[in-house]
């Protein structure tokens, strides 16, 4: 097993899907071995989040991360996650099956959350984790398509993996 690292899972939730999420990653990793702070960011965020990875996540809401989301973010050291890696998660729609429906729909999940939250890390100097997870709610408000969860913490298993 690779050394013990500490990590943020910090989230922004409106209706609770993405913190299931959150809470899942923040599991398994903790499952790993590894110290998580789970941070809401609809709470009070604490100062100074210097560890040695971070997940952060936001639901997809008119195509983009929450206010609250990035201005976490912003507020980020730079020159401290500059050589640290940042993982991008969001919550999106689960578009219908229907070839032509989801061709009208598809504008709204494929530049959401987690694509702007990675490229604002980037924008910032800071190193972002090349790929990111992005899970589907049903409607509007979810619930989490069956298997999220799963995913998510594979996901999350796969990323620990890689640290060294
Ligand atoms: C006002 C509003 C706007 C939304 N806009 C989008 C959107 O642009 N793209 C998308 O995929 N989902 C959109 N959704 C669905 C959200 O992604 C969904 O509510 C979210 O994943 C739930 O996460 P939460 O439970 O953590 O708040 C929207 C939902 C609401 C209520």
């Amino acid at each position: 097993m690779c050394e013990v690292m500490r990590g943020i899972v910090a989230f922004d939730s409106v209706y609770g899907n993405t913190m299931r999420v959150a809470e899942a990653i923040a599991d398994e990793l903790r499952g790993q071995g590894h110290e998580i702070e789970l941070i809401d960011l609809g709470r009070k965020v604490p100062r100074g989040m210097e560890a040695d990875f971070a997940f952060i996540g936001s639901p997809t809401r008119n195509g983009k991360m929450t206010s609250r989301a990035k201005s976490f973010v912003k507020r980020l050291d730079a020159d401290h996650w500059s050589a640290r890696p940042i993982v991008a998660f969001d919550t999106v729609m689960h578009l219908p099956e229907d070839p032509r429906q989801r061709d009208r729909m598809v504008r709204w999940t494929e530049n959401g959350a987690a694509p702007r939250i990675k490229a604002l890390v980037e924008e910032r100097g800071m190193q972002a984790y090349p790929e990111v997870l992005r899970v589907e709610v049903t409607g509007l408000k979810g619930p989490l398509l069956p298997g999220s969860l799963d995913r998510s913490r594979e996901f999350a298993r796969k990323f620990a993996a890689e640290l060294k």
